[in-house]
């Protein structure tokens, strides 16, 4: 566990000392959509896909600031959809990473302006020379980014997460709209280290691999904390799933047989690494503490 922490700990400081340099301090007429950006960002998430994409390139021993500034581009992203994702329209949550959501905090426009804000700069931040020298990685980035945040991959996801609260769905249907609300972006997480490293498509796809298990685990335990954390504990509120009647894997096999689904997941991703040894030391040790989360 201890590798997982230092490693957490060291991508979290490396991603927001990027994200401080790339987002505009507030200034001009506009100076409150920079201030809405940098309050969504700066509140303390766990940064879990920069500490995917910094072990990820890892891996390959891509130069650092190039890691870094992919992973500020999926952390931005990210920041953006759970901004979109707490709006009256959406889920309508008042609190998220234990403090008002955007909406709450400025008003409802300018938070979907922060989104758009947060989306569009990921995009920036790929395209500038600093974050690979190669014009060709760059456009993969964010071809690939783009893909994976898209109508086929996190917004379908999301379009499909509101059809679960209308009809009921089988497993193998909750699964797919996991694997495109959630588990897109960490795919594209982990995918940026190989792509980064131009270290071919076998080392692409056995990490994609990885990502698809790893954000199942994710997400089964995402849905278990909405059934037995406390708000205090997860810093939103918890409950929301079954109050919206939104089918997970915990509402068709109970808790203990959502748990044992994520357990053996998590060992085929794990297993899934063993090609890269020590190396993927604290990506592995990812998956246990995945399981046992409390925030
Ligand atoms: C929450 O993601 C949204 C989901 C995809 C379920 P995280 O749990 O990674 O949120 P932060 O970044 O730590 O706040
Ligand atoms: C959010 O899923 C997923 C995205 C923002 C793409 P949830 O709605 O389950 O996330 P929480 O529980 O509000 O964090
Ligand atoms: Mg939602
Ligand atoms: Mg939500
Ligand atoms: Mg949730």
């Amino acid at each position: 566990m201890n590798t997982l922490g230092g490693a957490l700990d060291k991508a979290a400081k490396a991603t927001e000392n990027t994200l401080e340099r790339v987002l505009p301090q507030p200034h001009g007429l506009h100076s409150r959509i920079h201030e809405a950006m940098r309050y969504a960002t700066f509140a303390g998430g766990k940064r879990l896909r920069p500490f995917l994409v910094i072990e990820c390139a890892g891996l390959f021993g891509v130069e650092a600031a190039r890691a870094s500034r992919t992973a500020a581009a999926i952390e931005v992203l990210h920041t953006y959809s759970l901004v979109h994702d707490d709006l009256p329209a959406m889920d309508n949550d008042d609190l998220r990473r234990g403090r008002p959501t955007t909406h709450k905090a400025f008003d409802e426009a300018t938070a979907i302006l922060t989104g758009d804000g947060l989306l569009t700069i990921a995009f920036e931040i790929l395209s500038h020379p600093e974050t690979h020298p190669s014009a060709e990685v760059r456009v993969k980035l964010i071809a690939r980014l783009a893909e994976a945040a898209g109508c086929n991959g996190m917004i379908g996801g999301q379009m499909i997460d509101m059809v679960a609260a209308t009809r009921s769905f089988d497993a193998e249907e909750i699964k797919l709209l996991q694997r495109l609300k959630t588990g897109q972006l960490f795919e594209f997480s982990c995918e940026a280290g190989a792509i980064l490293a131009e270290a071919g498509p076998e080392h692409q796809d056995r990490l994609r691999a990885f990502a698809r298990d790893m954000g199942l685990v994710f997400q089964i335990t995402d849905d278990l904390l909405d059934v037995t954390s406390t708000a205090e504990k997860t810093g939103k509120a918890v409950g929301k799933d079954q109050e919206h009647g939104k089918a997970t894997l915990v509402s068709i096999y109970g808790i203990e047989g959502a748990r044992a689904e994520a357990k053996k997941i998590s060992d085929r991703a794990v297993a899934s690494l063993e090609p890269y040894g020590e190396r993927a030391a604290a990506l592995r040790d990812l998956l246990p503490f995945l399981l046992t989360r409390e925030s």
